[in-house]
């Protein structure tokens, strides 16, 4: 059964468990999906991935909380899920997408270069400044977000 990747209906709510994974504030997760729209990817109709557009500058939108459950990590989904995202982007008439992660996001750094992103920007210390709790990963310290981009 191939994956099936939709639009979430109006008044339903995403799976938080999937957003959480990709963000550990539960506020800033709460206010994307507000403001945003998001997508779920389903294997056989149950949720195994996420993730929303936000609407930024005018012709510009980001990507956020792209995410996996972790039993199905490492099988091409989260790769599907951010193609489709660019795909969804470039129906909507925008000419820009942008998609931003930590510094010690070593995977997602690249899982965003090989859909086509470019780095475009360090804002240094974002995750000090927004977050409350140290994050680790990779057992690099997350300060950076690496801000990249692509034209659609
Ligand atoms: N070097 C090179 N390539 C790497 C890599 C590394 N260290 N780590 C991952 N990749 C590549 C994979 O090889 C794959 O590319 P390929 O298909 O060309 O081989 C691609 O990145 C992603 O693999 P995929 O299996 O599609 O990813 P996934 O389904 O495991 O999902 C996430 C990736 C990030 C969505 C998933 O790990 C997740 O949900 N993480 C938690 C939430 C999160 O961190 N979200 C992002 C917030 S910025």
């Amino acid at each position: 059964m191939p994956l099936q990747i939709r639009k979430c209906k109006e008044h339903e709510t995403p799976p938080m468990e999937l957003l959480l994974l990709a963000d550990p504030s539960l506020d800033i997760v709460e206010e994307y999906v507000g403001r945003g729209s998001s997508y779920i990817a389903e294997l056989d109709q149950q949720p195994i991935g996420v993730y929303v557009l936000l609407p930024t500058r005018p012709g510009t939108v980001e990507l956020v909380n792209v995410a996996v459950a972790e039993e199905h990590h490492g099988k091409g989904f989260g790769k599907q899920l951010v193609l489709d995202a660019v795909q969804e982007a470039a129906k909507r008439g925008c000419q820009t997408l942008e998609v931003g992660t930590g510094n010690s996001s070593v995977s997602q750094l690249a899982l965003y270069q090989k859909c086509g992103f470019r780095i475009v920007g360090v804002d240094q210390d974002f995750f000090i400044r927004h977050y409350s709790e140290k994050i680790m990963e990779n057992g690099i310290h997350c300060r950076d977000m690496i801000r990249l981009s692509q034209d659609l």
